[in-house]
């Protein structure tokens, strides 16, 4: 897991070669929404292309994470199907449903029973190297579809962007990675944090709520920890009013909130007043993580770098090997039966 940690700025370069040299293509020019369905590591791309698309797109993105597809998809929905194997069963199911209603698709896996199918079909394909776990093949899950977009028109030419992300994850990885000690390994010191403890990330509208949910789930498969995530403004609305009792669980929490340059300047106010004042005096441990960089997608990615990081040496201070994810296979076993 911490080889493919390490490896996430050559396999976005990877991906972007990948995409020069794409047959993939669909008419934009028919496209009302997009739809990209997926489930965990292969949603995750979805969750932040949606995201980087928010203020930049002409057309709606949805992540779809289920069985079937919203109503209102047919013939002028894009439907990005998104299975890192290819045979995740709700992915193959929505797959079928984009099919039946006429939408336009185009599947991005490494191989498996998506890849089979929209090949014979007649869809599009992108096929990504294969042999990761999914959640470690973010960067050739998310730089097909983001690129897919940028090249039919869809949102602005964006290539700078993408190198200033490489550049920049290449120079955050000489201190994150294992060989850098823990006095200038924020990752490292990031997990002596969450040791033992329930970890809670704040995100906020706009770049990094998606990003504390990717930590949360991080956090669950590589260091097997229970992990929950919110966001603001929301979480001013309701979760703020919950750290009081019961102590005990209470002192089990450490929130990391983690901030970036984006953020609304209102979002940023109720950042300082509720760290600072209204969560103040509550037991739980508090950290705040800025993220690095200029663009949105370095913002985004910086963040998401370091919460990889610093949930694969959580794993290790349990003593865990933090890339199988056996109940995960377990269930998909069950259900295949
Ligand atoms: C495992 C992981 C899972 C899978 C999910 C869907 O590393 O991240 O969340 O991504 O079970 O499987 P795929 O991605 O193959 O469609």
């Amino acid at each position: 897991m911490l080889g493919a940690i390490y490896g996430l700025p050559e396999q976005m370069e990877e991906a972007v070669r990948l995409m020069e040299h794409t047959g993939a293509k669909f008419d934009a020019s028919l496209v009302q929404t997009i739809v990209v369905t997926g489930l965990g590591g292969s949603a995750v791309g979805g969750d932040m292309l949606r995201t980087y698309a928010g203020d930049k797109c002409p057309v709606p993105i949805l992540v779809n994470r289920s069985y079937t597809l919203p109503s209102y998809v047919g013939k002028d929905t894009l439907v990005i199907a998104v299975s890192y194997s290819g045979n995740t069963e709700e992915t193959l199911s929505a797959y079928a449903d984009a099919k039946a209603r006429g939408a336009q698709i185009v599947a991005v896996t490494s191989g498996g029973i998506l890849k089979k199918q929209a090949w014979e079909d007649g869809h599009a394909v992108i096929t990504v190297p294969g042999g990761l776990q999914p959640r470690a093949a973010a960067g050739y899950l998310f730089i097909p579809q983001l690129m897919l977009l940028q090249q039919a028109g869809l949102l602005p030419e964006g290539h700078a962007e993408i190198e200033e992300t490489v550049r920049l994850l290449r120079e955050m990885r000489k201190l994150l990675a294992p060989a850098s000690p823990t006095e200038q390994n924020l990752a490292k010191q990031t997990a002596l944090r969450l040791y033992g403890k329930i970890p809670l990330i704040h995100g906020a509208v706009g770049l990094t709520e998606v990003i504390a949910y990717r930590w949360k789930t991080q956090i669950n498969e590589n260091a097997q920890t229970p992990a929950f995530a919110h966001c603001y403004p929301e979480l001013n609305h309701n979760e703020i009013v919950g750290f009081d009792v019961p102590q005990e669980l209470i002192e089990k929490l450490e929130i990391i909130t983690l901030t970036c340059s984006r953020n609304h300047p209102r979002v940023q106010k109720r950042i300082e007043i509720t760290a600072g004042e209204v969560l103040a005096a509550a037991s739980c441990g508090q950290t705040e993580l800025a993220a690095l960089g200029e663009s949105d997608l370095a913002q985004m990615f910086s963040l998401l770098y370091l919460g990889d990081y610093a949930s694969a040496y959580l794993a290790a201070l349990y003593g865990l090997d933090p890339t199988p994810v056996e109940k995960i296979e377990y269930l998909k076993r069950r259900l295949a039966d």
